[in-house]
């Protein structure tokens, strides 16, 4: 029975037509990469947020830095490489409290939202699909944690390549595993570089802004721009 809350009535964006599957970019995007530091308040106070940030820079320029290098160390190794380095930098020596911050890296929190967008989208038709530099055995933590496993397509790893983003491979592997052409494939990221580069490979890229952060100037621009994930069905034609 058609109601004006039938999905199947609304229109996509324009720019979003003809999408078949939604690819997703793990950290920062599905999954709190501030909530390992936040949960920790209590033995970082005023050093969380900062901590927090400089763990997420380093981690992500190690990850141009190795691929320039080549030097592919994965992604766990990386993430624990560069919370020493942002504990040094910020004078807090604890062993306890660096082995306590990464177990809970690899357990993060997922948006709220995550959820119930894959269902909806699901229920669209759409695959679904996260596409990040993490190792497949932190993915797997992280999507069993959100309990978004069996909303998944698949799971897709950089390691396999042993480079990383924004490497245009990374990209054609959601094309090749899920049998799509790329321009069927709305890629959503909330790091402006990851956006630049999918939409450069040929995806259609969502852009999810959580963070308020300015455009980066590269080539390759989003066809939309969202806070969060939770406006993703309506852009699709499905809210
Ligand atoms: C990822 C990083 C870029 O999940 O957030 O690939």
């Amino acid at each position: 029975m058609a109601s004006h809350s039938d999905a199947s009535a609304q229109a996509p964006l324009p720019a979003l037509a003809g999408i078949r599957a939604c690819v997703f970019d793990a950290y920062g995007t599905m999954f709190d990469v501030a909530a390992a530091a936040a949960r920790e308040r209590a033995a970082l106070g005023a050093q969380a947020q900062p901590l927090a940030q400089l763990w997420r820079q380093k981690q992500l320029e190690y990850t141009w830095l190795r691929s320039l290098m080549g030097a592919y160390a994965d992604f766990w190794q990386l993430t624990g490489d560069a919370l020493d380095y942002a504990l040094d930098s910020l004078g807090i020596a604890d062993p306890a409290l660096r082995d306590r911050l990464l177990d809970l890296y690899s357990r993060l929190d997922a948006y709220p939202e995550v959820p119930g967008v894959l269902a909806a989208l699901r229920k669209g038709g759409l695959a679904c699909a996260i596409l990040s530099n993490g190792a497949p055995a932190m993915l797997a933590s992280a999507v069993a944690n959100a309990g978004v496993g069996d909303m998944l397509a698949a799971t897709l790893s950089v390691d396999g390549l042993r480079i990383y983003k924004p490497d245009p491979r990374v990209y054609q592997l959601a094309v090749d595993r899920l049998g799509v052409a790329a321009s069927e494939i709305c890629f959503l990221s909330s790091n402006a570089w990851d956006v630049a580069g999918s939409a450069h490979f040929g995806f259609r890229a969502v852009w999810v802004n959580r963070f308020g952060q300015p455009a980066e100037r590269l080539p390759g621009r989003p066809v939309a721009e969202l806070r969060d994930l939770a406006g993703l069905p309506a852009l699709l034609g499905l809210g």
